[in-house]
């Protein structure tokens, strides 16, 4: 059987395919936000009434931002102020997400819905996890 047309296709093939690997990791960030959070913060980080708090235009973001990696990968239940509501419900922990993972959905979050932060880097969310109380 004669090779040669698919050693000649293969590095098109390649080519065809880099482009896909690039937007899956690109949107990464938000593909784990609709499988694990929009559930109770909603689709657009809207929150849900008195219940859960929104992430879109949060000022919690802002303020706390350095103890979001602690807050995802641990939880919380106490009582937080959000845009100036109060809120005192469940926020489970997640002890999946590893730092890649976390960085892209921070990222996602924070950039998206009126958000404007600056993009974490994994460095700054691996030390952020090593600092959790
Ligand atoms: C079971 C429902 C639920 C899920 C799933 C959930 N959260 Fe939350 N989240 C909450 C609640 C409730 C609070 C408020 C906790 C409190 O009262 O202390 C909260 C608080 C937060 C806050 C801080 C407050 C704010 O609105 O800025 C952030 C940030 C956050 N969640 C992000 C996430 C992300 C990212 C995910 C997905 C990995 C997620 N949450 C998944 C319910 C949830």
């Amino acid at each position: 059987m004669n090779l040669r047309p698919f050693r000649t296709l293969a590095p098109a093939v390649l080519l065809l395919a880099l482009p896909g690997c690039f937007s899956n990791n690109r949107h990464q960030g938000q593909r784990l936000y609709a499988e694990q959070c929009a559930s109770c913060h909603g689709d657009q980080g809207q929150g849900l009434g008195r219940l859960i708090p929104p992430l879109a235009g949060s000022d919690y973001l802002v303020d706390h931002r350095a103890e979001l990696p602690c807050l995802l990968r641990h939880g919380q239940h106490e009582v937080i102020v959000v845009n100036g509501v109060g809120y005192h419900n469940v926020m489970p922990g997640n002890d999946t997400l590893s730092v890649a993972r976390m960085t892209n959905l921070l990222n996602f979050i924070e950039t998206h819905w009126g958000n404007e932060a600056r993009l974490r880097t994994m460095k700054e969310v691996q030390e952020q996890l090593d600092s959790c109380p």
